[in-house]
């Protein structure tokens, strides 16, 4: 695996693989890496040939008061598991490489960028769509992976390349999870072994509404109702938002429809997590996919 600290060096290997014709495949993380990650690179290994993995912590989408100092790093450990992966490139740039001096230009998703998470977080999709625009015009990639886990920020996502006619393909993968089905997130490091073992009522909220869902329950107050009653039994899982929400156009809707998702934010002690379940329609009923 070569590292690469350039964007004019990592542009250079793109476009040559781009003149070769091959799949290059892409995954931008902010390092720190767990099986999340990883099963994305996984995915992109058994799909693409070069893979390339990013890390970079961008500062454009943490908020003055959020946990961009203390967000957790450590490449030396990462460079380790991605080499073993067999990933062909790391992708690893400096601050002022991805954001010289004058930098000034933004992409802003409108509408879907302001709620949910765009709402606690004000600014933060915007500096997600601009730094991955502009990882995608470094690294060129055919296909790009990204996980199920941040519902929304795949959605932007996938407004952007529409609207913007970038060329990349995004693959969705599905959300890795502990035993105990905490969605695993870089975060979960913050948790004390108290507020650990609460925040597992996330995932059981959202189990519960699976539970609901497969008895015939197509109602999103009464489906939100069982998830907060998970919730509620945690004194220190307090939630920001619990929302069945539309797929597609990710505004709240009163009832199922043929794609939805419950989407679900909470701070567990000082800590914010999210998690999401998927739920489709199939001919007559539902299928629930936490
Ligand atoms: P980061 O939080 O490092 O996540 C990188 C990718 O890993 C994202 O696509 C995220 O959805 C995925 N991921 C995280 N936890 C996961 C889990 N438990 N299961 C499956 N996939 C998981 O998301 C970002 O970085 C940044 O916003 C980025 C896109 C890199 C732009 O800076």
């Amino acid at each position: 695996m070569e590292t690469i600290h350039t964007v004019a060096w990592m542009q250079e290997v793109a476009t040559e693989a781009l003149r070769q014709d091959r799949v290059l495949g892409f995954v931008p993380t902010m390092g720190a890496l767990h099986e999340g990650h990883l099963s994305l690179v996984r995915e992109a290994r058994k799909r693409c040939s070069p893979v390339v993995v990013s890390i970079f912590v961008n500062p454009t989408q943490f908020g003055p008061s959020e946990d961009f100092k203390k967000y957790p790093r450590a490449l030396e450990a990462d460079r380790e598991v991605l080499a073993k992966l067999d990933v062909d490139y790391l992708f690893a740039p400096a601050p002022e490489e991805i954001y010289p001096p004058g930098f000034r230009t933004f992409v802003n998703v409108d509408g879907l960028s302001e709620r949910f998470e765009g709402r606690v977080r004000p600014g933060h999709f915007r500096g997600v769509a601009t730094v991955v625009l502009k990882l995608f015009e470094i690294v060129k990639p055919r296909l790009a992976f990204f996980g199920r886990k941040d519902a929304q920020q795949v959605r932007i996502l996938q407004q952007m390349i529409s609207d913007l006619n970038v060329s990349a393909e995004i693959v969705v993968c599905p959300i890795v999870r502990e035993q105990d089905g905490l969605a695993l997130s870089s975060r979960n490091s913050y948790l004390s072994s108290n507020e650990r073992r609460a925040a597992t009522a996330l995932y059981r909220s959202l189990e519960a509404v699976r539970r609901e869902v497969s008895q015939g329950e197509r109602d999103a107050v009464r489906l939100l109702a069982e998830l907060r009653k998970v919730l509620d039994t945690e004194p220190c899982v307090s939630p920001d938002y619990a929302e069945l929400v539309d797929a597609d156009t990710f505004e709240p809707v009163r009832s199922l429809r043929k794609t939805s998702y419950v989407l679900l934010a909470a701070r567990v002690g000082a800590t914010r997590l999210i998690d999401n379940a998927l739920i489709e329609q199939e001919g007559e009923t539902f299928r629930v996919t936490v």
